[in-house]
C-alpha cells in the first residue's frame, strides 16, 4: 500500500551499473528502528522526503527508491516539496506522525531539519540523510550520497584536460551551486583545488572577476536553488560587462546541469555557436535536458550519478535499519555535520561526454536510445 501523496512509477531498470563492491565496505551496528527490532520488512512505513520534482533528477531518484522499497515489502509515503524549506519540514512533521520506522531525506536546507528530527528521535525513528548532508544536528544516523568532492574534480580535471586547445590564458566563469546545499561547497572544492592554481599560474583568467580566492569563498558565486534562470540571468550579465569588444569566454565552471542549462541560454542569445569557439561548459546528473545539449554540442560533459544505484544502496541501508541488522558504510571521516561525523556510503561518480553516452548512458539502460533520438 502507499500512503504517499506524490508517488510516481519507478521508470528505470533496476540494475546497478555501478555495483559497489562489500570489499571496500565496512558496517556499523543499527539498533532496531521504533517498536523493537522487525521481524521482516513487511507492513513497515518508511517515509522519503525529496526537494523537488521539478528538476529531473529527484523525480527519478524519488520514483526509484519508492518502488524498490514497496517491492521489498514496505509501505511508502514519497512527498516532493517544491524546494520551500517550511512545504518540506510540515511534510516530514507528517510523515513522523505516521510513525515510520525510518525517514530517508533530501533535504532542500541542509540546517533547518533540527526541530523535527528532535522530534522524530523522540519517537525512535531512524533517519538516512539521502544524497545531501542534514547538518546541525544529532539526530542523523546514516548518510549515502555520490563521492561529492569527486564530481568537481571530474569537472576541474575535464577542463583542464581542454586547456591545451585553447587560447593562453583561457577566459573562465565560475559558478557555484545553491549556499543552503551542503553538496555545493564540496563540488566547488573538488573543482577548485584543480583550477585555483590555473589561475594562480596565469593558465586561466576570469573576466568578471568572480575568482573566490579560496574554497571557502564559494557562496559569493553561488546560485540559490539551483535555478536555471538565476543562472542565465548571472551569465547574461557577466556576457554584456565583461565581455564587450570581441572578448569570448572560452570556460565555463557550472557545478550541475540545471545551472549548465540556464547558461547555454546565456551563451545562446550572446550569439554562441556550437563548433569551434564555443566554451567548455561542465555540467552533473545527466538529466535528458542536458544530454541532448551535449549531442548538440552546447555542453561539453556531465558528471553522471547513477541514481539507481543510490536507490539501491539507500534500500539496503533501510532494510538493515529495520531488521537491526550492521548497515553498510564506507566512510567514516568525510561528512561531519557539525555536531558528528555521520557514518556515510560514498559512490563513485562518472563523466560522460558525446562519445560515451551510449556505452554509458543507454547501454546500462539509464535512457533508451530513442530517449536521446539516437
Ligand atoms: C545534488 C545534485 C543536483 C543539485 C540540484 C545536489 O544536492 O547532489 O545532483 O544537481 O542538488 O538539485
Amino acid at each position: 500500500m502507499n500512503r504517499g501523496v506524490t508517488t510516481v512509477l519507478a521508470g528505470v531498470g533496476a540494475v546497478a551499473l555501478l555495483a559497489t563492491t562489500a570489499a571496500c565496505s565496512s558496517s556499523r551496528e543499527a539498533a532496531p528502528a521504533a517498536g523493537g527490532a522487525a521481524t521482516g520488512a513487511s507492513g513497515s512505513l518508511i517515509g522519503i522526503a525529496m526537494p523537488t520534482k521539478s528538476l529531473e533528477r529527484w523525480n527519478k531518484d524519488g520514483s526509484y527508491l519508492d518502488g524498490l522499497l514497496k517491492k521489498a515489502g514496505y509501505e511508502t509515503t514519497l512527498q516532493y516539496a517544491d524546494n520551500k524549506v517550511d512545504q518540506q519540514i510540515t511534510q516530514i512533521q507528517n510523515m513522523v506522525n505516521q510513525n515510520p520506522k525510518v525517514l530517508v531525506i533530501a533535504a532542500i536546507n541542509g540546517t533547518a531539519l533540527a526541530p523535527v528530527l528532535a522530534t522524530a528521535k523522540s519517537k525512535g525513528i531512524k533517519v538516512v540523510a539521502y544524497d545531501r548532508l542534514i547538518n546541525g544536528t544529532e539526530n542523523v544516523d546514516y548518510y549515502a550520497t555520490f563521492d561529492n568532492y569527486k564530481v568537481g574534480q571530474l569537472q576541474g580535471e575535464y577542463i583542464k584536460s581542454k586547456l591545451s586547445g585553447l587560447p593562453k590564458p583561457a577566459n573562465l566563469e565560475p559558478f557555484a551551486g545553491s549556499p543552503d546545499d551542503n553538496n555545493a561547497k564540496f563540488f566547488f572544492s573538488g573543482a577548485w583545488d584543480v583550477l585555483l592554481p590555473l589561475v594562480k599560474s596565469g593558465e586561466l583568467t576570469v573576466p568578471s572577476g568572480k575568482s573566490p580566492a579560496s574554497n571557502a569563498d564559494w557562496t559569493k558565486i553561488g546560485i540559490q536553488g539551483w535555478g536555471s534562470d538565476t543562472a542565465q540571468s548571472e551569465m547574461q550579465n557577466r556576457l554584456n560587462s565583461f565581455y564587450t569588444g570581441g572578448k569570448k569566454v572560452n570556460v565555463v565552471l557550472s557545478p550541475n546541469d540545471s545551472l549548465a542549462l540556464g547558461i547555454a541560454q546565456a551563451l545562446e542569445g550572446a550569439g554562441y555557436k556550437p563548433g569551434p569557439g564555443y566554451p567548455v561548459l561542465t555540467g552533473q546528473d545527466a538529466d535528458k535536458a542536458n544530454v541532448l545539449n551535449i549531442i548538440a554540442g552546447k555542453q561539453s560533459m556531465t558528471v553522471w550519478k547513477d541514481t539507481r544505484t543510490l536507490g539501491d544502496q539507500v534500500s539496503k541501508m533501510v532494510d538493515q535499519i529495520v531488521k537491526g541488522q550492521k548497515v553498510d558504510v564506507n566512510d567514516e571521516k568525510s561528512y561531519n555535520n557539525g555536531i558528528k561525523v555521520v557514518p556515510t556510503y560514498l559512490l563513485p561518480p562518472v563523466v560522460v561526454t558525446k562519445d560515451d553516452i551510449k556505452s554509458k548512458l543507454i547501454d546500462s539502460g539509464f535512457y533508451k536510445a530513442s530517449d536521446l533520438g539516437m
